[in-house]
């Protein structure tokens, strides 16, 4: 049931006080990764919450995100497409910048990553003020890909995130 894979992220995350940065405590989700059998759940809860078939692709936002988009593309047969920092990708891009929590940043994807209309499934480990999520959107939508989903392991919900995203959808495993 989603109680049963929110209790799987909830039991396998750990708070680092002041990482990266005094005041910001950073959501671990290492131990969900190291963690096989809850890992595969949690995948597979995701796959089945959109539906295997809703998907072409799947973009996962660097770098926790790789880790997320890698299972799932191998469970369902779907291509990964990895939503890069600045300055990662080797060919013609489009880039996104925005607030973070702590700092600025910029996003960017291959500018051939989707073919026209290709259902694209976005996934990242943490949903915090949404900015990174809304960003790597902007990004799918520019690339001409088609946003058939939103996928995060865990949501701050105090941080509003969600807002940001708006009108998409957020589908969290875990929101706290
Ligand atoms: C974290 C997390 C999300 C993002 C969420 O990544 O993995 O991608 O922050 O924050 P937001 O909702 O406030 O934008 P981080 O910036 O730490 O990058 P990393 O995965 O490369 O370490």
């Amino acid at each position: 049931t989603d109680q049963d894979m929110a209790a799987l992220v909830a039991g396998r995350v750990l708070d680092v006080p002041d990482f990266p940065q005094p005041g910001i405590v950073f959501k671990d989700l290492m131990p969900l990764f190291a963690d096989g059998p809850a890992f595969r759940q949690v995948v597979d809860g995701i796959v089945a919450h959109h539906g295997p078939d809703s998907f072409d692709v799947v973009a996962g936002i660097e770098a926790r995100g790789f880790v997320v988009a890698a299972a799932i593309a191998y469970a369902t047969g779907a291509g990964v497409v990895p939503i890069r920092k600045a300055g990662k990708l080797p060919r013609a891009a489009y880039s996104a910048s925005y607030s973070l929590e702590y700092g600025e940043a910029t996003l960017e994807v291959h500018q051939d990553a989707f073919m026209t209309g290709q259902r694209v499934l976005l996934v990242d480990d943490v949903l915090a003020t949404g900015g990174t999520a809304g960003a790597a959107l902007d990004l799918i939508v520019q690339a001409n890909g088609s946003v058939a989903g939103f996928s995060v392991l865990l949501e701050l919900g105090f941080l509003e995130g969600r807002k940001r995203v708006a009108p998409r959808e957020v589908h969290a495993v875990l929101t706290v």
